[in-house]
């Protein structure tokens, strides 16, 4: 309900697009296809996934067998992780918020982290994604964003 109230509020065409019958060129098609942000149903629907998300890759054992990551864990509070994963989501995915955290290469150095360490985390990712129903389609762009940072994160 609030999700749709905003993109009438902020996409005035969409007014008229609802008014149109369905068939020819209408407004609809001039509108701007909705970003993957509004697809996910905006801030909120997208931090209870990264809440999620964060909340199952902290305690994790496979992650945690390697002494950086376990580390790391242990001295970086979850509620920041989660902050600043939520604004990189939520801007990388055309949402109005800016993420000011470290480059990928640079918060993930020191971590050592492995492919099969990468590969449980797409597991976990995985899993959270089904657990909150979130379709097909953007479950497989939210993971080929998350692909792209693979080069900067993986130490091989
Ligand atoms: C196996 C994969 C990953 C592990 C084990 C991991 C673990 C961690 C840990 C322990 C930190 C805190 C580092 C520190 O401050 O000492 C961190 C920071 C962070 N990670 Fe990851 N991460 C992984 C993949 C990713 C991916 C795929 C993304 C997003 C696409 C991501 C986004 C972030 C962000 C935004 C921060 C905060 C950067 C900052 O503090 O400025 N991480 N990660």
């Amino acid at each position: 309900m609030m999700t749709v109230t905003g993109k009438v509020l902020r996409h005035g065409l969409l007014v008229t697009a609802l008014a149109l019958p369905a068939s020819g060129v209408t407004a609809q098609d001039e509108t701007k296809p909705p970003s993957l942000y509004d697809r996910l149903g905006g801030l909120a629907p997208i931090t209870v996934v990264v809440s999620d998300f964060i909340d199952v890759l902290v305690p994790d054992e496979v992650l945690n067998a390697n002494p950086a990551i376990d580390a790391a864990r242990k001295a970086v509070p979850a509620p920041y992780l989660k902050y600043r994963v939520t604004s990189m989501v939520c801007q990388v995915t055309g949402g109005p918020c800016e993420y000011t955290g470290r480059d990928m290469k640079t918060a993930h150095a020191h971590l050592n982290i492995t492919a099969a360490e990468w590969d449980r985390m797409v597991e976990l990712f995985k899993q959270v994604l089904a657990k909150h129903q979130v379709p097909e389609a953007e479950s497989g762009e939210l993971l080929e964003i998350v692909g792209s940072t693979r080069g900067d994160i993986v130490d091989e």
